[in-house]
């Protein structure tokens, strides 16, 4: 079983939804509580043993490269005070030197496009792809649990996250079919991206965590736009799947959209009350906003 060393993470995206905050700041640094939402994905992503990190970047995006870079000025400042709690924090969260590598997907022409940008960083191995805007909460990461069924599943596996969601919202998600369980997962039968209601297959969305295969990039290589004009990733996943299979695997834990405002302004409410240092005072204030207190 060939281990599941590099992530991908597509961080080229404009943030639309989050204009006028968005402007100059790239939305994979809004914070959720006091770190990014980069931060966080990457987290689960070391959580799980990744060793490299690919972000696939694009103009305007250099604060990230930056995030994940030392700061010499602000850790001589904060030694020189004695913040040693800062200087830790900051020293746990960086990836160590050489884990990083930062690629430019040039034009927006879809996530599909984006994880091929990063051909040549990932080489010819299985690889995680990790979608930012969402964030799962579980003590072990979506990442790790997805990790711990593709040991089980056999090496030319592709695993998949997924979840339930209301029929109402099936079209603004990938979608899979569900065949015969095998451990924990299940045999994937059909993926369509973005499907009218009545064509889905099911209401298991696919939620922005894959396992794939190397064998993915050749695909892309050719793969013709699909929905929304776009080259998407489950258009050549959906090709890929007529050569290897694929899994899906209904992780444990709370997923989050961070790319809506109500999935942002909830992650932050939840993560907030999931820390102990804040979750007392942030609860009494929430209770008081609500009018309960
Ligand atoms: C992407 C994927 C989609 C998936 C979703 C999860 O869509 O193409 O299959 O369900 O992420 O958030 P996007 O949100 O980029 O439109």
């Amino acid at each position: 079983m060939k281990p599941i060393r590099k992530a991908v993470f597509p961080v080229a995206g404009l943030g639309t939804r989050f204009l006028p905050a968005t402007k100059a700041m790239p939305k994979e640094m809004l914070p959720v509580v006091d770190r990014p939402l980069i931060q966080h994905v990457v987290d689960e992503a070391r959580q799980a043993g990744i060793e490299h990190f690919i972000f696939v970047t694009g103009r305007n995006k250099s604060v990230i490269e930056d995030h994940f870079d030392r700061q010499f000025e602000l850790e001589l400042t904060l030694s020189e005070r004695g913040k040693r709690a800062e200087l830790e924090v900051l020293a746990r969260d960086l990836p160590g030197p050489g884990q990083t590598s930062f690629t430019r997907q040039q034009s927006p022409l879809g996530l599909g496009h984006a994880v091929w940008c990063a051909r040549e960083l990932i080489g010819n191995e299985p690889f995680a792809l990790l979608l930012p805007d969402v964030l799962v909460q579980h003590k072990r990461g979506c990442l790790a649990q997805m990790i711990d069924a593709y040991n089980t599943l056999g090496d030319s596996a592709n695993v998949i996250a997924v979840e339930e969601v209301s029929r109402d919202v099936v079209h603004m998600y990938g979608v899979v079919g569900v065949g015969k369980p095998k451990g924990n997962a299940f045999a994937i039968t059909e993926m369509v991206e973005k499907p009218k209601r009545a064509e889905a297959p099911s209401n298991l969305i696919i939620t922005g965590r894959y396992i794939l295969q190397p064998e993915i990039l050749d695909i892309l290589t050719t793969q013709a736009t699909g929905a929304g004009g776009e080259i998407q990733i489950t258009d050549a996943m959906i090709a890929l799947a007529k050569k290897q299979p694929f899994y899906g695997l209904k992780f444990e834990g709370r997923s989050f959209d961070c790319g809506s405002k109500i999935g942002f302004l909830s992650a932050n409410v939840a993560y907030g009350l999931a820390r102990d240092d804040i979750a007392p005072a942030f609860r009494a204030e929430i209770k008081n906003l609500l009018g309960e207190g």
